[in-house]
């Protein structure tokens, strides 16, 4: 076919690629604000101030708890250490097996290991959330009674199925809602099926702040283990709000305090974010689907579509490249990262997001070959709330001529 397209920077051409896709967003100026006070004052530690009202973190965490419509939120210092703490109040003991994602972020099995437990890895689904079938099957061949599960990029499996699954095997269940702020099924939001829901503020996140993360449960009793497990000693769990006094006397000395606390500068750079993730949602959704409408129809593209009852927050698109051999599709994403859109195939050499990858998890991982399947292919590309709708058609573009390129057009 005779090429009518612009020449690529492969074939000596110029990129038009004018941002960074991969750029973070920035800090609120209240939140910039509120971080500097804190720090003028030289009032960083959480307990510093002498009452909640006085805490940038207590409050930050009775917003965010209002936010999911939860009674608890407790800040830690990353998501992992919220699903460590999680796995702590489940009673996880070294050797036990804890049911898990085959398809998720290498920090999900590695709090597993840091309990000492063993993870039980669950097949994905070509829309890449967890198959409730093989959950059930490794539920029953494990015996497992735990189960943290990964909303990985934001992938939503049928929760109807997955909590017919939990009530059959009675699992205590841990949601990772490090990709799934502002996500729904039905209506509901996602971090509130389980018995915790644990969300990250590190810089890619909905709520941005560095590190960070947010451990969120009705139960009194977990919200109470949580805030003396990230460490809050002595009384300090005075300066919370909404935890139960008598609890808090009783379980104080039993606990021990590892330490995972959130600071006063991160809970006030993500203070003013809270409102804002509604807004940024919306802008996720429109760039989400404006660039679906661009380049799903492209033959050598594949998106399946997520199950009706999902509201999602589209803050990341993945699609699996089909029809091209592994060095073309390897090519495809050394052509698009020299254009300025570098993506990554999840199943490949050395991504953190390839469980082959994980060689502290000795589980049957050559039985996984759905999870294998769908990761082989599977194109990963950031789309922070900074690109407007120009930036999508661009990077429509982009795609579009890179696979052209590829395919000798
Ligand atoms: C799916 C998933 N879960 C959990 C985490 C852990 O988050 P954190 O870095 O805050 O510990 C990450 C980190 O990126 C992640 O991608």
């Amino acid at each position: 076919m005779q090429s009518t397209r612009r020449k690529l920077v492969v074939e000596g051409g110029e990129s038009i690629v004018d941002f960074d896709i991969k750029a973070f967003k920035p800090i609120p100026q209240a939140g910039i604000d509120l971080a500097v006070q804190a720090m003028q004052a030289g009032v960083m530690y959480r307990y510093q101030p002498k009452t909640n009202v006085a805490s940038i973190t207590a409050n930050f965490e009775k917003a965010f708890a209002e936010h999911m419509g939860v009674k608890h939120a407790v800040g830690t210092n990353s998501c992992g250490s919220a699903m460590f703490i999680a796995l702590n109040i489940a009673d996880v003991q070294p050797g036990d097996k804890i049911l898990t994602n085959a398809f998720t972020f290498h920090a999900v099995p590695s709090v597993i290991e840091h309990a000492r437990a063993v993870p039980v890895l669950v097949e994905s689904n070509r829309e890449w959330g967890m198959d409730a079938e093989d959950l059930d099957r490794k539920a029953t061949e494990s015996g497992a009674k735990v189960l943290l599960m990964s909303y990985m990029r934001g992938h939503v499996p049928d929760m109807d199925a997955v909590m017919a699954v939990v009530k059959k095997h009675d699992l205590m269940f841990i949601e990772d809602c490090a990709h799934a702020y502002e996500t729904n099924w039905n209506g509901q939001r996602l971090g509130t099926f389980g018995e915790i829901g644990c969300f990250s503020t590190q810089s890619s996140k909905g709520l941005s702040a560095g590190e960070g993360g947010l451990f969120i449960t009705n139960n009194d009793e977990y919200a109470a283990k949580a805030v003396l497990y990230a460490g809050s000693y002595e009384r300090l769990w005075k300066k919370h709000f909404d935890l139960d006094h008598d609890m808090m006397n009783m379980l104080q000395n039993q606990i021990p305090g590892y330490s995972m606390r959130m600071q006063e500068v991160t809970a006030a750079m993500l203070t003013p974010q809270i409102a804002r993730l509604a807004e940024i949602k919306a802008v996720h959704v429109a760039n989400w689907n404006l660039l679906h409408s661009l380049i799903a129809d492209h033959p050598n593209i594949e998106i399946p579509p997520a199950l009706p009852q999902v509201d999602s927050f589209c803050d990341t698109m993945q699609f699996h490249l089909v029809g091209l051999s592994r060095e073309d599709a390897d090519r495809f994403i050394d052509v698009a990262k020299q254009e300025g859109v570098p993506m990554q195939i999840f199943g490949v050499d050395r991504n953190a997001r390839d469980f082959r990858q994980w060689e502290y998890v000795e589980a049957h991982k050559d039985e996984l070959k759905e999870t294998i399947a769908n990761i082989e292919f599977a194109v990963d590309l950031s789309l922070q709330p900074h690109l407007t709708q120009d930036n999508i058609r661009t990077l429509a573009q982009v795609l579009t001529e890179v696979l052209a390129y590829v395919n000798g057009e």
